[in-house]
């Protein structure tokens, strides 16, 4: 079994990037500029967004980060939206989700310009990927399939089983698996009302969960040698930790791990990935590699 070290991956990639910006600025660029709006005090959002603040700081790109209270109206976000969309310092921009309840998910996403949307939330990227066409991939399905790519294994003609069909990872996930670009397999998508989830993943020979349910795949699941992504980032109560918490994958490491060719864990395996190819998306946004006309 050999374990998928995503801490490690990232920051090779990280390092290949602060290179590259180096050379940009040696050549007269501009720095990359990446900002992030963040809204409300969550635990989680607030160590993502720390976290993203941070890789900019060891990729070499500027970043700036706008924070609203939890009472912020819609029209204040969109206005600040609209400031970031013009100003044209900052390559590309996140809001970090979840929003408030009275906050339209949806009107916020379709308001950041689609060619600064570095997250690959809008319905442009979306549709794009769909098609295969250049665009901002979502960064946890492009973390995950970087490091399927590394770690040189086998996918093309495989059976690929997705757990999930979030619009962030399970939706995207899937359509990536399938086209010959990138995974080039025979995908099935389980949710929460499939039958027989169990039996779906034991024909996985690739099996990627991201339903958020801490332990849900065991050993029973798996079949031998199945090559297993975990995506899941629960915060479960831990009072022998400093932080009161630990995160927690779907799988139940212990048990599976044994039986796999090669399992990502929770911490260190996909989540470092992801805000690496938030990185990567930055880097290209600054670039203009998807859109290089201003229009696609
Ligand atoms: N919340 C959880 N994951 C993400 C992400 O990838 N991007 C943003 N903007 N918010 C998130």
């Amino acid at each position: 079994m050999t374990l998928i070290d995503g801490k490690a991956v990232a920051a090779t990639i990280k390092a290949e990037i602060a290179a590259e910006v180096r050379e940009m600025i040696a050549a007269g660029l501009k720095r990359p500029h990446l900002a992030a709006i963040l809204i409300g005090h969550d635990g989680g959002s607030e160590t993502y967004v720390r976290n993203k603040m941070l890789a900019c700081e060891a990729c070499g790109f500027h970043s700036s980060l706008v924070r609203f209270e939890e009472t912020v109206t819609e029209a204040e976000l969109l206005d600040s939206i609209r400031q970031l969309n013009d100003d044209p310092d900052v390559d590309g921009f996140i809001v970090q989700l979840p929003l408030p309840h009275h906050i339209n998910k949806q009107r916020i996403i379709e308001a950041i310009d689609y060619r600064k949307d570095v997250d690959g939330f809008h319905p442009i990227n979306v549709g794009r990927m769909a098609i295969g066409l250049p665009c901002f991939l979502s960064a946890t399905p492009r973390g995950i399939l970087e490091l399927l790519r590394r770690y040189d294994i086998e996918m093309s003609g495989r059976k690929c089983v997705v757990l999930g069909r979030s619009n962030i990872v399970g939706k995207p996930m899937s359509q990536l698996m399938m086209q010959k670009e990138h995974g080039d397999t025979t995908v099935t998508v389980c949710h929460s009302h499939s039958r027989d989830i169990a039996a779906e993943c034991r024909q996985a020979d690739i099996l990627i969960a991201a339903i958020g349910k801490p332990g849900f795949v065991t050993a029973d699941m798996i079949k031998p040698g199945a090559v297993v992504i975990d995506v899941g980032t629960t915060r479960v109560p831990d009072a022998t930790r400093k932080s009161g918490y630990r995160l927690s994958g779907d799988v139940d490491f212990d048990n599976v791990a044994p039986l796999c060719s090669y399992i990502s864990p929770v911490p260190g395996g996909v989540g470092p990935m992801t805000i690496c190819m938030l990185m990567l998306n930055t880097l290209a946004a600054a670039r203009h590699e998807y859109y290089p006309s201003g229009n696609s």
